[in-house]
């Protein structure tokens, strides 16, 4: 998250400014720890995350396709430090939509230097796109896609920093957040969305919401304005997204406390009961600079301490009813939510991984109680079952610890699922390297996560005071590049409690750095890249990983240039560089149309004027081709 106000600072820099950690100063442990890390890594190696040793590594048996090196049907593309997309030799891009392009006939006419009017801003593309996924139904074409933040300064540009004045600038952030469900179509001229369709709808943070599952009318969900504590407005910081195999879409909740904050300036003190919860979710006085809380009551936690505990969930979207109510899940749990990967078990169990974007945060797993059967009731599949979180051992096996009342010694399963990250600690879940996404490979039983750096590894703990040594899938101190995690689920089966993992790949630099720093052997000097972040495996089992990363090409990050987009082969290892995104832009958000021979990716704060070429930046999905029109994954 780039080009912030207050400023420039990511999420976590912010959560720490407000809830400032001890650092860990046991000097000789740090020292004993890098010395085992070297001999974990060389295990690693010596396992196969090496480009030729990944085929012989434990997990390869289970990968049905025996692709070959080389099966890129691309030739890699070089770093580029410049304001414009670049794609292979062979292939093109054209926008589909940017920030501000109309929703709906009556939408707000978009000003190339002034952005849009606050009427009607609840029909337009909203800005900073993430996740997405495509739907096909009843000949339509639909993508659903997130708009996790606003750049303030580029939304209010003529608000002073970009700070809300008045209640008409917040009501336009809340309204250009959020979701867009849209129809798109392909013509002469390429992929347009279809403005006057039936089924264009902006999901914002004003939005009804139901709220479901086992924390559904808890106390702890309850405000003044809804005192069932089953009915709440507003979807926030939608990261990354979910498809579930009944066609609807769900949208995560990541940084939301940031737009929390409080007009009594010793909130801090004040709510006891609710003191730990805030803390460890990061949620503060002053908010991340949204101001909400200054002119929206509802975002006043000294008004509404509860509020707060209606954000952080999971949420499911019907894209082909527009009149439908968005549901919030409970059993799904509440933390920063990164994405949300569905896939079904042997028995038709719904299964859920899903990651909590932040350092020193967990990983997290869902299996339902009921099965999934096509055609039937999906009523309670997102909430009728257990939460699990994540235990890497290192010896690269793992295993799923359920939580609940009894293991985490918490009150009720409704505040296990409302605290998720406490019960996570309560139970010794492993610290990770912020998860990012999770994917699962449609052609084998094997999920991979991208955790996509840490600085303070080794250096402070969590927020909830869990310590972060390096461990098994985290193997590094300071670790500024980041690495993608793979699982096999034991018995080929998402819902079993035990897996053996390894290291798909460890980020690196090493035209700079000739230790763990350089990276696994599957990283050269001409495909690196820092900060793994959106994932997502095409139908032919390929490994698109987007990056989030340091693009200043300095430094420990000379020579990877801008974020991009790779794609690695699971079998081989191998890795290359497909797209880059312009200087000052997060590659995030990957899906198809329907007869794969288009695939849309998200380019999320681009600097410069992209892609205009003149006046603002605009947030945009682009539609990559191939010129022969064959399909792209
Ligand atoms: Fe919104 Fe963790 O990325
Ligand atoms: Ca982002
Ligand atoms: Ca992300
Ligand atoms: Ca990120």
């Amino acid at each position: 998250m780039k080009d912030i106000d207050k400023v420039t600072l990511s999420a976590d820099d912010w959560d720490e400014l407000t809830f400032p950690r001890a650092e860990e100063n046991d000097f000789d442990g740090v020292v004993e720890r890098a010395i085992s890390r070297r001999g974990f890594l060389g295990g690693v190696l010596a396992f196969g995350s090496g480009a030729a040793a990944m085929g012989t590594g434990l997990l390869s048996s289970t990968v049905v396709q025996a692709q070959s090196a080389g099966r890129f049907p691309f030739t890699p593309i070089d770093i580029q430090t410049d304001f414009d997309v670049h794609v292979p030799e062979g292939y093109s891009w054209k926008v589909l939509a940017r920030w501000g392009d109309p929703l709906a006939p009556a939408a707000a006419g978009y000003d190339i230097t002034e952005g849009g009017p606050v009427e009607g801003s609840d029909m337009v593309f909203g800005e900073n796109t993430d996740g997405m996924e495509s739907f096909f139904y009843q000949g339509h074409e639909l993508i659903a896609v997130n708009h996790e933040y606003t750049n303030r300064r580029t939304n209010l540009p003529a608000a002073q920093e970009g700070t809300p004045a008045n209640a008409g600038d917040v009501l336009k952030l809340q309204n250009l957040q959020g979701v867009s469900v849209m129809e798109i179509r392909e013509t002469d001229a390429g992929w347009e969305v279809v403005t006057d369709s039936p089924f264009n709808r902006r999901i914002h943070h004003n939005s009804p919401m139901t709220i479901a599952g086992p924390a559904a009318g808890h106390d702890l969900l309850k405000t003044e304005a809804d005192p069932t504590g089953t009915q709440s407005l507003g979807t926030f910081n939608n990261c990354g997204s979910g498809k579930t195999p009944w066609g609807t879409y769900l949208t995560c909740e990541e940084n939301f406390n940031g737009y929390f904050g409080s007009t009594e300036e010793s909130q801090d003190q004040k709510p006891v009961q609710l003191d730990a919860g805030y803390a460890r979710y990061g949620i503060g006085t002053d908010g991340w600079g949204y101001d909400y809380h200054k002119w929206d009551p509802r975002f006043d936690t000294a008004k509404n301490p509860h509020e707060p505990h209606r954000a952080g969930w999971i949420v499911e979207i019907d894209p082909t009813d527009p009149e439908s109510t968005p549901v919030k899940h409970t059993g799904l749990g509440r933390f920063k939510h990164e994405n949300a990967e569905v896939v079904l078990a042997p028995d038709g169990r719904v299964v859920v991984y899903m990651g909590d974007d932040e350092r020193g945060e967990f990983i997290y797993r869902f299996v339902s109680n009921g099965t999934y059967q096509p055609g039937g009731s999906t009523e309670g599949l997102l909430d009728d079952g257990t939460l699990y979180v994540a235990k890497f051992n290192d010896n690269q096996t793992g295993e799923w610890l359920a939580l609940t009342p009894e293991t985490s010694g918490m009150a009720s399963l409704a505040e296990v699922l409302i605290f998720a990250r406490k019960a996570g600690s309560a139970v010794g879940a492993t610290t990770m390297d912020r998860p990012e996404w999770i994917a699962t490979n449609p052609n084998a039983v094997e999920a991979y996560c991208c955790l996509t750096n840490n600085k303070n590894r080794g250096v402070k703990p969590n927020a909830g005071g869990d310590e972060t040594p390096a461990n098994g899938p985290n193997p590094r101190e300071v670790n500024h590049y980041g690495q993608i995690v793979r699982w096999k689920p034991d018995n080929d089966d998402h819902a079993s409690d035990s897996f053996a993992w390894d290291l798909y790949v460890m980020a690196g630099n090493p035209a700079v750095h000739e230790d763990a720093y350089a990276g696994s052997p599957n990283i050269t000097p001409g495909n690196m890249f820092n900060a793994p972040d959106g994932m997502a495996i095409d139908s032919t089992g390929l490994v698109w990983i987007q990056t989030d990363g340091d693009d200043d090409n300095e430094g420990d990050f000379a020579g990877m240039g801008n974020n991009q987009m790779l794609v690695g082969d699971p079998v081989t290892g191998e890795i290359a560089r497909f797209l880059t995104g312009p200087n000052g832009s997060e590659v995030t958000g990957l899906c198809w149309s329907a007869d794969r021979r288009t695939m849309f990716v998200g380019i999320q704060h681009p600097g410069g004027s992209w892609p205009d070429g003149e006046g603002l930046p605009r947030s945009s999905v682009i539609a990559v081709k191939r010129d022969d029109n064959a399909p792209v994954g």
